[in-house]
């Protein structure tokens, strides 16, 4: 019996202590901020179920950067909905494609940010699938050559980090052998490795226009009923060369986020999803929570589960709430 030698709740008195015994803290330098960009000029549509997040044409997106870098955050990642999708996403391949021209305009005004291409088919094809239909399902070794081809023209396009977020098997390795045999060895990838076939990217769908035709991911994306699976995929993706593995969604998914803490020595990521992010911003919008402090508390819980990274749109109101603190 220590009580009541011991009172917990010493430590919880005086803010200034509470801050200094607190466990975990975040920082802007934990975020990457995700951004839609589409063709044309002096575009910017609001995405309904996002609020607060638009499709922006190249010149405007290099302006939404620069905003963004003065808040102090120095990581984006860039998804691109083209003019003319095709059957394979090959017309992502190219330093011509909408990302890799959106990459090269920020790089060219904007020195001092870090970006991240998110490799995948899904917005780039046709049916809306994550790779090369054959037999009516994606073909896993086909679309990895397409998968290669873009990771590699994201690389030329001046592209800091290569995040793979397709969920084929192999495509690390394939990725990591382009990548070093043109010269890109220094070029870190970032796999979407424990990615879960999940409801809660309804809203991304809409923003990046890449929901199915037909079907669903299930056959690629992991089943949300698994954690030992998410295990094994880390480690794969782990032997194939990634440098920072990531869980997606984040908050159903806490506890994967903190199993591959304990079970993997390497950076873990974590994508707060346009889900989780519009469920927050609908409920604020009825006054039924309190918007700033729900999001810190979301954002704290994702780092002490074990992120190291946090992909999230919430990341532009966060850093204000951390720079007014
Ligand atoms: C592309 C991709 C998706 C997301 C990130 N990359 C969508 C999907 O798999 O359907 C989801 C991001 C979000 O919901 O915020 N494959």
């Amino acid at each position: 019996m220590y009580f009541p030698v011991t009172r917990l709740r010493r430590l919880r008195y005086n803010g200034i202590l509470r801050d200094m015994v607190s466990e975990t803290s975040l920082s802007v330098d934990d975020f990457i901020m995700p951004l839609f960009v589409v063709e044309g000029k002096n575009i910017k549509n609001p995405i309904k179920s996002m609020p607060g997040n638009y499709q922006l044409s190249i010149d405007l997106l290099v302006e939404e950067v620069k905003s963004i870098r003065d808040l102090g955050i120095r990581s984006i990642l860039l998804f691109g909905i083209p003019a003319v999708k095709d059957e394979t996403g090959a017309c992502a391949c190219s330093t011509n494609s909408i990302v890799q021209r959106a990459t090269i305009a920020i790089k060219k005004e904007i020195s001092d940010i870090f970006i991240v291409a998110d490799v995948c088919n899904c917005e780039y094809t046709t049916h809306g699938h994550c790779g090369t239909i054959v037999d009516n399902d994606v073909h896993n070794d086909l679309t990895l050559e397409t998968l290669a081809n873009q990771a590699l023209t994201f690389a030329q396009a001046g592209a800091d980090l290569i995040a793979p977020s397709d969920m084929m098997d192999g495509r690390v390795k394939v990725i990591r052998e382009i990548l070093d045999k043109n010269n890109y060895e220094k070029i870190p990838i970032m796999s979407y490795s424990a990615k879960y076939a999940s409801a809660f990217y309804g809203p991304f769908r809409d923003a990046a226009e890449s929901a199915p035709k037909f079907g669903n991911r299930a056959t690629y994306q992991m089943n949300h009923k698994n954690s030992n699976e998410a295990m094994r995929e880390i480690a794969f993706d782990i032997q194939e060369g990634a440098d920072i593995v990531m869980v997606k969604p984040a908050l159903s998914y806490l506890d994967i986020i903190h199993r591959a803490k304990n079970e993997f020595n390497i950076p873990i990521a974590a994508y707060n999803v346009s889900g989780e992010f519009s469920m927050v911003k609908a409920a604020a919008a009825n006054g039924w929570i309190d918007e700033a402090r729900i999001t810190m508390e979301i954002l704290t819980s994702i780092k002490r589960a074990g992120a190291d990274i946090i992909i999230s749109y919430h990341s532009v109101d966060a850093a204000k709430i951390l720079n007014n603190k």
